[in-house]
């Protein structure tokens, strides 16, 4: 089981390549709106309850900008799936939805990393890595929001 890091960070990579997918290619946006929308929340809240839980008394100011990102995310995200593909505004938010959630992914790769590499043993991050799966399936269940 790789460490939960490294699962992160191929969500992030996971969800990049949708977002290319999503401005490039008209034929698969709507499979495509799909898969992000299940996606994009599960890693959201398997982060929550896994990495941010156990670093949140560790630099409670990481995790609190962590968290304030993603309310905003997800209120975006809300936003931009009641727009009709076929609606002159679908693009001008899509790119809106990409820059915010791209930009939160770059700061979580390079300030939220660096502090759980810091703070907590490689065992313990392969421990994580375990429940994050677990949460993600868990989350896909219930579609947790
Ligand atoms: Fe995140
Ligand atoms: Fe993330």
């Amino acid at each position: 089981m790789p460490q939960i890091l490294e699962l992160i960070r191929g969500d992030h990579d996971f969800i990049r390549g949708l977002f290319d997918e999503l401005e490039s290619n008209p034929d698969t946006r709507d499979v495509r709106c799909i898969t992000l929308r299940r996606e994009l929340p599960g890693h959201m809240y398997a982060e929550e309850a896994t990495l941010y839980a156990r670093l949140r008394d560790v630099v409670p100011e990481e995790i609190r900008q962590s968290l304030a990102e993603h309310t905003e995310t997800r209120e975006t995200l809300a936003r931009f799936e009641v727009i009709p593909l076929r609606d002159d505004a679908w693009m001008p938010a899509l790119r809106d939805l990409r820059k915010l959630v791209e930009a939160h992914f770059t700061s979580e790769e390079r300030e939220v990393f660096t502090r759980a590499e810091h703070h907590i043993s490689p065992a313990e991050l392969f421990g994580l890595g375990e429940m994050f799966e677990q949460e993600k399936q868990k989350a896909a269940q219930f579609a947790v929001v």
